[in-house]
């Protein structure tokens, strides 16, 4: 339930809805940005944002008082990118090309303050999603956060995001290291190599495969008659535990914090 919105207008009840975000929200998403993260963004983030050259999605009031009903009180920004250039390629399903995918990287999420705890973060993240789904290409939805941001951490884990890995120091803010989780939803079949039906999957075929093996070096012995080898072939897991360590590079500002 939301609790009225008061000013200088009397109460209200707000009205939320999503919109793309559009030039006439430059200085609104440069202001949101400078409040909310302890990082700096290059004019040129808030350039590809306003211009469609990054998905977004912006979050309006539009029962707010003072001219203000078009103004940002929510906002997400993302980029596609091919998951080979990615740092997560190795979590995806590893029984598919990986050429063509793709995937969605979050560069920043916010809600004002004034705003929080009614679910427009909640449905922002749902714009990102149901878009990721609905290119065939697409295999998932991926972020960084940092490590004491318990907000985000809860929503995303609240939303089914999977934290996959841990990167040590991966922000550098006001001369301080910081680690980050990498969370990432899976969409369209593009679930890790490591899920527990694939391990399932790879533990059927490897006894499927043993068990081909024996019935074929019995069916052998008793055609040579001589003694059968202990069969030492080996099966590899595709390991999770990889920790790829990210350096800041010109794209360090773009990252959720
Ligand atoms: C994180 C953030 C986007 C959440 O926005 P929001 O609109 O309040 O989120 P929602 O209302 O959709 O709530 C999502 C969940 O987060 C929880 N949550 C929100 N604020 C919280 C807080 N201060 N502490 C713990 N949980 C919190 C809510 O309780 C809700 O979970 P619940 O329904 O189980 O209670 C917002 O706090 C924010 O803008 N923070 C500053 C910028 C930031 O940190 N962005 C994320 C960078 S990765």
């Amino acid at each position: 339930m939301w609790r009225h919105m008061g000013g200088s207008q009397g109460l209200y009840s707000p009205a939320i809805s999503y919109r793309p975000i559009q030039p006439s929200d430059l200085d609104v998403l440069m202001r949101l940005h400078t409040d909310l993260f302890p990082v700096r963004y290059e004019p040129e983030f808030y350039q590809k944002v306003v211009t469609g050259q990054e998905l977004s999605w912006g979050a309006v009031d539009r029962n707010r008082p003072n001219g203000q009903n078009d103004e940002l009180i929510g906002f997400v920004t993302a980029r596609i990118l091919p998951a080979k250039d990615s740092e997560v390629e190795d979590l995806l399903s590893c029984n598919m090309s990986k050429n063509d995918l793709k995937l969605i990287y979050i560069l920043t999420l916010g809600v004002v303050e004034s705003y929080r705890n009614h679910g427009i973060a909640v449905s922002l993240i749902k714009e990102v999603k149901k878009y990721a789904a609905t290119i065939p290409t697409c295999r998932g939805v991926y972020l960084h956060v940092i490590l004491y941001n318990n907000p985000a951490i809860h929503l995303y884990q609240k939303m089914s995001f999977q934290c996959v890995r841990r990167l040590y120091s991966f922000y550098f803010i006001n001369g301080q290291h910081f680690d980050a989780f990498l969370f990432i939803y899976y969409v369209n079949g593009g679930r890790s190599p490591c899920s527990l039906l694939d391990i399932m999957r790879h533990v059927m075929t490897y006894l499927k495969g043993g068990i081909e093996v024996v019935i074929s070096k019995l069916q052998r012995n008793e055609n040579k008659g001589s003694r059968w080898h202990k069969n030492r072939e080996t099966f590899n897991l595709v390991s999770t535990t990889q920790n790829k360590k990210i350096l800041l590079n010109d794209d360090s500002g773009y990252q959720c914090v």
